[in-house]
């Protein structure tokens, strides 16, 4: 798109998007919350009928890894979704009837959430750990593509949160990106993902995990709300992820591609 058409649909932005939110109503029925532009875009999700569609396949993945481990039904579980942007995956979680929590470190995601579900307990977090809650308090946490964004050190450091947050027995669903997503970025032709271009599988294989941050982290505060550390993409070889994200808990499963062919889940059990 045209630099100077793209600048303008974007000043003006919260004249247009109400429009096309009240057009996509009349057009598909659809009476469920739907986030204004500013939330859809942090997260990737410009386009409403993707949000919607992609936010209940997501879902579809992680309920059934729940339905595969988790014995109990689930309106008899805590859940957290960390990292829960604008509710895209959360929405759908709502009929199970969990207790549902939301955590995010974008203060405007936080927001909407308050706004469009109230009933649900959502909290804007720091970009490092701790979270506000008590150690033990969830039966189950779930993120979608939030480890994909985090640099190693990060990583770790929230994964010993949820550690702690997390009861004994209880499940931690991650999504990341492994070697189709790899794929994809060596290919693509983002320019804010360039880095990606010359990086074989091979040397997936050989360092494990490897993370760049995004050429404009810390020039847009809107896009980068609320984060203080790096921010860029990180992907993960399965195998590195059986090897290092073991301590206090069990590596159930990696499904690769388990996310629309995309990104990998990963299903950690709490020792
Ligand atoms: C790609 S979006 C995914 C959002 C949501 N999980 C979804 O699937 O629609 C990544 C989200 O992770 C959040 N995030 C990044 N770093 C975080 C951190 N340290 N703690 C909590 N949330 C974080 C971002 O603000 C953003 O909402």
């Amino acid at each position: 798109m045209n630099q100077g058409v793209k600048k303008f649909l974007l000043a003006t932005v919260g004249v247009w998007d109400p429009i096309w939110i009240q057009w996509y109503r009349l057009k598909s029925g659809e009476k469920g919350p739907i986030p204004p532009f500013k939330n859809r875009d942090r997260i990737g999700a410009r386009d409403i009928d993707w949000f919607l569609r992609s936010g209940a396949a997501d879902y579809r993945v992680f309920r059934d890894a729940l339905d595969r481990w988790e014995e109990r039904d689930l309106a008899a579980l805590s859940i957290l979704d960390f990292g829960a942007g604008c509710g895209r995956i959360l929405q759908h979680f709502i009929p199970d009837g969990p207790a549902l929590a939301a955590t995010d470190v974008d203060p405007t995601a936080i927001e909407y959430l308050h706004h469009a579900f109230p009933a649900i307990t959502s909290i804007a977090n720091q970009s490092r750990p701790p979270l506000p809650f008590k150690a033990e308090q969830f039966d189950c946490v779930y993120a979608f593509s939030v480890w994909t964004h985090l640099p190693g050190e990060l990583q770790d450091e929230w994964l010993a949160e949820m550690r702690r947050i997390i009861k004994a027995g209880g499940l931690v669903l991650i999504s990341t990106m492994g070697y189709r997503a790899l794929k994809l970025l060596r290919e693509g032709n983002n320019p804010l993902e360039s880095d990606w271009h010359t990086i074989s599988d091979e040397d997936l294989r050989a360092r494990g995990a490897i993370y760049y941050e995004y050429p404009i982290f810390g020039q847009d505060d809107e896009l980068f709300s609320g984060i203080s550390a790096s921010y860029g993409v990180a992907v993960h070889d399965p195998n590195f992820i059986r090897r290092a994200w073991n301590d206090g808990f069990e590596v159930l499963e990696i499904v690769e591609g388990a996310f629309r062919e995309h990104q990998d889940l990963v299903v950690l059990r709490r020792s």
